[in-house]
C-alpha cells in the first residue's frame, strides 16, 4: 500500500494567510527551518494507479497540482482518485469536495452524522448534487454501533475499518456540545496481501483503551499532532481555546492528563507519526527542542508531499 501525505497542516495551515505568530512569521521569512504546510488531508493506493482521498481539503487543487500520481493518466478528462473518505465534517477535511466538482459523481464515504452536517450546517454535498452529484456510501458507525469494516470497490486487496473516536464536530454543528458516535471516526487499512496495517486520526480527543487498542495493532500511525501544549494558543495570544475544547490531544501532558507522547511511547506501532499540525506547534521547527524530543521517542512529523510505502 502506498500513501501519500497531500496536506499535513491543521486548519489555515502554515503559514496561515492572516497569522503573523512566531512560527508563520519564521515560516515565511526563513530564520527557522519551517516547511510550509497545506490543510490536512492523505490519499492511500495499493498499486499506485488508483487511489482513495482521505479528507478533501480546501488546499486539494495545489495538493493535486503537486502530485503526478494523482492527476489525469488516459483520456479527455480523467482521474485516479476513485473515492473520498471523511474523517468528519470540519472545514479544513471535507471543503475540497465543491473543487471535485467538475469530476464524475463522487464515490463518498461517510458516517450518517458527517452527512447530516454536510447537508445542513454546511451543505456541500446539496450544492454538489447541481454539478457532479455524490453517491453516499453509508458507515455505520452510530449510536450503539462504533465500528465497521467496509470495503471500497476496486480496492478489494484493501480492507477499511471505520471507528468511533472521542473527537469534536465541527463549531458549526449541532453536534459541537452534544457529542454524538460518528461525529469523527479513525480509519484503519490493512493491505490483505501484506498484512500491514494503516491507521489515519487526524483529529483525536483521547487515548483510552480502545483507541490504545488499534494503535497498538498499527504498522503505520498517522495521528493528531495539532498542538503541542494544551494552552498553546492562548500563551500565543492567538486564542481563547485549549486544545481539549477543540478536540485534540496535545503531545504534553498537562494537569497528571497524559499526553500523545505517552500514548505512543506506549504503543508498538512500527512507525508513529504525527500529522495536522497547527501552525501555533513549535514542532514544526526541523532544528527545534521539540523535535529532538519527539525523535528521541521515535516519533516523526509528516509533511507535504511524504510518501509512506506499507
Ligand atoms: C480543527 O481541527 O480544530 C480545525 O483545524 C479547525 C479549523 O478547521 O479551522
Ligand atoms: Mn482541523
Ligand atoms: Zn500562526
Amino acid at each position: 500500500m502506498k500513501v501519500l501525505v497531500l496536506g499535513s497542516g491543521a486548519g489555515g495551515g502554515c503559514p496561515q494567510w492572516n497569522c503573523n505568530c512566531a512560527m508563520c512569521a519564521a515560516a515565511r521569512n526563513g530564520s527557522r527551518l519551517i516547511r510550509a504546510r497545506t490543510q490536512s488531508s492523505i490519499a492511500v493506493s495499493p498499486d499506485g494507479q488508483r487511489w482513495v482521498l482521505l479528507n478533501a481539503s480546501p488546499d486539494i487543487g495545489q495538493q493535486l497540482r503537486l502530485q503526478p500520481a494523482l492527476q489525469p493518466q488516459h483520456g479527455l478528462r480523467d482521474t485516479p482518485i476513485k473515492a473520498v473518505v471523511l474523517m468528519d465534517a470540519q472545514v479544513d477535511h471535507a471543503t475540497g469536495l465543491l473543487s471535485l466538482r467538475e469530476g464524475p459523481p463522487i464515490e463518498l464515504y461517510v458516517t450518517p452524522c458527517v452527512f447530516e452536517d454536510l447537508t445542513t450546517g454546511l451543505p456541500i454535498l446539496s450544492v454538489l448534487e447541481h454539478y457532479c452529484g455524490v453517491r453516499w456510501h453509508m458507515l455505520p458507525v452510530a449510536g450503539e454501533q462504533r465500528v465497521a469494516e467496509f470495503v471500497i470497490d476496486g480496492f478489494e486487496t484493501l480492507r477499511f475499518r471505520a471507528i468511533a473516536i472521542p473527537g469534536k464536530a465541527p463549531p458549526y454543528s449541532p453536534h459541537r456540545h452534544d457529542p454524538k458516535v460518528g461525529d469523527n471516526i479513525a480509519l484503519e487499512i490493512t493491505d490483505r496481501r501484506s498484512g500491514k496495517r494503516l491507521c489515519y486520526a487526524p483529529g483525536l480527543a483521547a487515548v483510552g483503551p480502545s483507541e490504545f487498542e488499534w494503535m497498538q495493532g498499527a504498522d503505520c500511525l498517522l495521528v493528531d499532532g495539532t498542538f503541542w501544549t494544551d494552552d498553546e494558543m492562548i500563551t500565543a495570544g492567538l486564542g481563547s481555546k485549549r486544545a481539549a475544547d477543540m478536540g485534540h490531544l496535545p503531545q504534553c501532558s498537562s494537569d497528571g492528563r497524559p499526553g500523545m507522547m505517552d500514548a505512543l511511547d506506549g504503543t508498538r506501532a512500527g512507525r508513529k507519526l504525527l500529522i495536522h499540525i497547527n501552525n501555533s506547534n513549535p514542532i514544526l521547527d526541523d532544528d527545534g527542542p521539540e523535535r529532538a524530543e519527539l525523535a528521541h521517542r521515535g516519533i516523526e512529523v509528516a509533511h507535504d508531499g511524504m510518501e509512506i510505502s506499507l
